[in-house]
């Protein structure tokens, strides 16, 4: 029998499997008092009720949120955030690729809107952060500006991506990709989940159209800026005790589908030295791609085998076939292409030592992304005149900020992630770090709706 794991600590709080407000009020009562000013600050309890709602939507109940891209689990995320944005005034459409995105009417038209938003799914056995954080945030930001009786200058909108995470179609960012223009029509039947469902046939599951791809695109300068709270996802900002992570650069990926293609055979009448089996092979594979990860040259590139599909997946038979995905990220792209390269051709030699056949496809590639320095600045600014303490950082995480600042300026603002888990239950980032993330955001909106007016008239 399995031991239980011993107590890593990865709740601090023994209730925050529970509920999320459960856990909130426990870190509220260790967190620091709010500075004695008038100002408007996020309610912990709306941003924890708004996490727990999400959570429980294609959730277990104890902590893991299976809620994958472009599924009916994913729509009731967006409608539920759908009605919270309506709720708070703001108008709301969804775009044919199933973006949702409200809007708060700023008092010049004519400005390009400031966004804000992140996405809504998440991976299988996900936590209950990655990405939610970033639109309730959002629901946040309006609230606060509501209930201070500002209007800004430029629109607000609050938007919710579809299909950031690429555990379904090996591509990420779907919905960010979509409206920028870097999701391709031939993507719809390229891209297939392990079931071989395309992408458009998912979209049109969800009575969705996918002929309407175009449609969706944005125009350059639909946005003057976009701002992305997200949790850091690595232990940097809670080993060092800083609130905020600035984002610098966001790695990018290159994802490959690999097929070992063996021989099935009877696992007690065929002698080992006539096999040809799929999964030792595919077992070599893996061993080699942690290897050569790891070597010094490579520096910050990770690799990653998450998912293998043996086939037939029976006990008493010798793996005719695997099936299986290579995530390859760095924040260097040369280096992450030259890693993805190399793994196809160890990947070829151990085939051929072992006489099994290999089918390669790369399923996935985008590039690092440099944020732009003069809205990190901001956000920096804005970090330091609250008395919030930051630091600058890397993400080994693709996100749709990364996406937008193909058209447009982005920056994305870290909280701490508990033990830098993520991807997983014990996923875990306090409310009151959360409500420090907000806080920072309300008060660069303020400082952008200003400061972009000053310098563009
Ligand atoms: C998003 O979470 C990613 O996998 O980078
Ligand atoms: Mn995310
Ligand atoms: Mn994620």
């Amino acid at each position: 029998m399995a031991k239980a794991p011993p107590d890593t600590g990865a709740h601090p709080d023994p209730a925050a499997h529970q509920s999320v407000l459960a856990a909130s009020e426990a870190h509220a009562s260790r967190a620091a008092s709010p500075p004695a000013t008038e100002e408007q600050l996020p309610d912990p309890a709306r941003l924890a009720n708004m996490l727990q709602r999400l959570s429980e939507i294609a959730g277990d109940g104890e902590g893991a949120v299976s809620r994958l891209a472009l599924t009916a689990d994913e729509r009731e995320a967006h409608r539920v955030v759908a009605g919270w944005m309506a709720d708070l005034g703001l108008t709301v459409a969804v775009d044919a690729f199933g973006n949702t995105i409200g809007t708060l009417p700023g008092q010049r038209a004519d400005l390009p809107a400031l966004g804000i938003g992140s996405h809504l799914d998440s991976v299988p056995q996900g936590g209950r952060f990655d990405g939610v954080v970033g639109v309730v945030a959002g629901l946040e930001v309006v609230r606060l500006l509501t209930s201070a009786g500002r209007q800004l200058q430029h629109p607000l909108k609050v938007i919710a991506f579809v299909g950031e995470e690429g555990a379904r179609f090996g591509e990420a960012c779907l919905g960010s990709k979509a409206v920028v223009g870097q999701l391709q029509p031939g993507d719809l039947q390229r891209l297939r989940d392990a079931d071989g469902v395309t992408l458009g046939q998912a979209l049109q599951a969800l009575d969705l159209d996918p002929r309407q791809l175009p449609s969706v695109r944005w125009a350059p300068n639909e946005l003057a800026a976009f701002l992305e709270l997200h949790i850091e996802q690595g232990r940097l900002l809670e080993s060092e005790g800083k609130a905020i992570g600035l984002v610098e650069a966001v790695a990018g990926n290159t994802r490959l589908r690999l097929r070992v293609l063996g021989r099935a055979d009877h696992s007690g009448g065929t002698p080992m030295h006539v096999r040809r089996d799929a999964l030792t092979a595919a077992a070599e594979i893996v061993l080699g791609i942690e290897q050569l990860a790891r070597e010094p040259r490579r520096r910050t590139t990770v690799a990653t085998v998450g998912r293998l599909d043996v086939w037939p997946n029976s006990i008493t038979t010798v793996p005719a076939r695997v099936t299986f995905y290579v995530d390859v990220r760095d924040v260097d792209g040369d280096r992450q292409r030259e890693a993805a390269q190399d793994i196809l051709t160890l990947a070829q030699q151990v085939a051929a030592r072992r006489g099994v056949g290999l089918e390669a496809e790369k399923v996935g590639d985008s590039s690092p992304v440099v944020l732009p320095l003069w809205l990190r600045q901001r956000v920096r600014d804005v970090c330091n005149r609250l008395g919030v303490s930051h630091r600058v950082l890397n993400s080994g995480a693709g996100h749709d900020a990364a996406i937008l600042a193909r058209l447009l300026p982005a920056a994305m603002v870290f909280v701490p992630s508990h033990q830098g888990l993520s991807h997983c239950p014990e996923e875990w980032t306090s409310i009151a770090d959360i409500a420090t993330g907000v806080r920072v955001l309300y008060h660069t909106i303020l400082a952008l709706d200003e400061g972009l007016l000053e310098n563009n008239g």
